[in-house]
């Protein structure tokens, strides 16, 4: 059943946070759905730019409403990841999403107000919920590279500005992370007091994690032994972190790059154990299985595990 993304913020705020999964294909879908499923939790499924342009939006629209039919028990809302003013539009009109990302965190200050409302009042219009980023993240979002000198951590007295005059109604924050495989040099951890800061300014705004992938040493490492050339250093989120994030208020966390891990690690070994194989489902099979208990693992970290019937008592469905 997809529900909108506020109904699962108003069952997890402060007690767990919700995954929002990218999904770019049929393979990756029918893992997420079976890894909810089997951990019995809700999820979001998020769309970027890049994988509604990979084969066609409307393909990635048909499998997730034939995923809801094949998996009546799924509950969870669809989302747009990273949205510029026209995918979020094109989103809001199709009338499909639950909520949309618009991403103007490199404007300036006013200019990201100006259009993150203009957004958030048509997508009121529309019954779409909007989160809006505030502060930059390092890595790459979208076309746009932000470098590690340029990203800076969400100001928590801009947030209270931010929140009151776009009117959305979550709020990316820049709490430390960063997207894609490379995110920590030194110390690895979240911002606590800028979680807690916000949350403490903006009392009820649900927080969304963007870059909280936790790159595992060992999929680096089982990956690179298959031929891979990942650096060994690289670092993500602790995983035990992202409960204590919850509690404060972090309620969306968004995970892409361990799942593309997932993906390459799979089909490399694969590969390297059975040279002669050339046909796509047998490795295909085996991924949807590890994505799956990858998913359903990454859902125990969160807490969303085992909220599946809260959240059915909740949506009254
Ligand atoms: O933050 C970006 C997400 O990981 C989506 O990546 O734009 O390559 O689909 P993508
Ligand atoms: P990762 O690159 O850490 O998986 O972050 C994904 C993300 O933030 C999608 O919006
Ligand atoms: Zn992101």
């Amino acid at each position: 059943m997809i529900v909108t993304t506020d109904q699962l913020y108003k069952v997890a705020y402060k007690k767990f946070a919700i995954g929002a999964y990218n999904i770019n294909n049929l393979e990756q879908s029918m893992g997420l759905f079976r890894g909810c499923i089997q951990s019995k939790a809700p999820f979001i499924i998020q769309l970027s730019k890049g994988a509604r342009g990979y084969t066609d939006k409307r393909m990635l629209e048909a499998i997730i409403r034939t995923a809801e039919v094949i998996f009546p028990e799924a509950i969870f809302a669809v989302h747009l990841d990273h949205g510029d003013e026209a995918t979020c539009y094109d989103c809001i009109d199709s009338g499909f999403y639950s909520s949309v990302m618009i991403d103007a965190s490199h404007e300036s200050f006013d200019e990201n107000i100006a259009i993150t409302k203009r957004v958030v009042d048509r997508a009121h219009a529309k019954g779409v919920s909007v989160e809006a980023e505030l502060g930059m993240l390092g890595g790459v979002e979208e076309d746009i590279k932000v470098d590690e000198g340029h990203a800076c951590l969400t100001n928590p007295d801009e947030a209270v500005e931010f929140v009151k005059r776009s009117g959305c109604d979550s709020l990316a924050a820049a709490i430390g992370t960063s997207h894609g495989a490379y995110k920590f040099k030194g110390q690895q951890s979240l911002r606590f007091d800028v979680i807690e800061a916000i949350s403490q300014k903006v009392p009820g705004m649900p927080i969304v994690m963007h870059g909280s992938s936790s790159v595992p040493i060992e999929e680096v490492q089982r990956i690179n032994a298959a031929g891979g050339k990942l650096d060994p250093s690289a670092r993500g989120v602790d995983e035990n972190e992202y409960l204590p994030a919850a509690k404060l208020g972090v309620t969306k966390v968004n995970i892409d790059t361990d799942g593309r891990l997932v993906w390459t690690r799979v089909h490399r070994e694969f590969f390297r154990d059975k040279p002669a194989e050339f046909d796509f489902r047998p490795p295909g099979k085996v991924f949807m299985q590890a994505y799956a208990d990858f998913i359903a693992h990454k859902n125990e970290k969160l807490g969303s595990a085992g909220q599946l019937d809260a959240v059915q008592a909740s949506v009254g469905g």
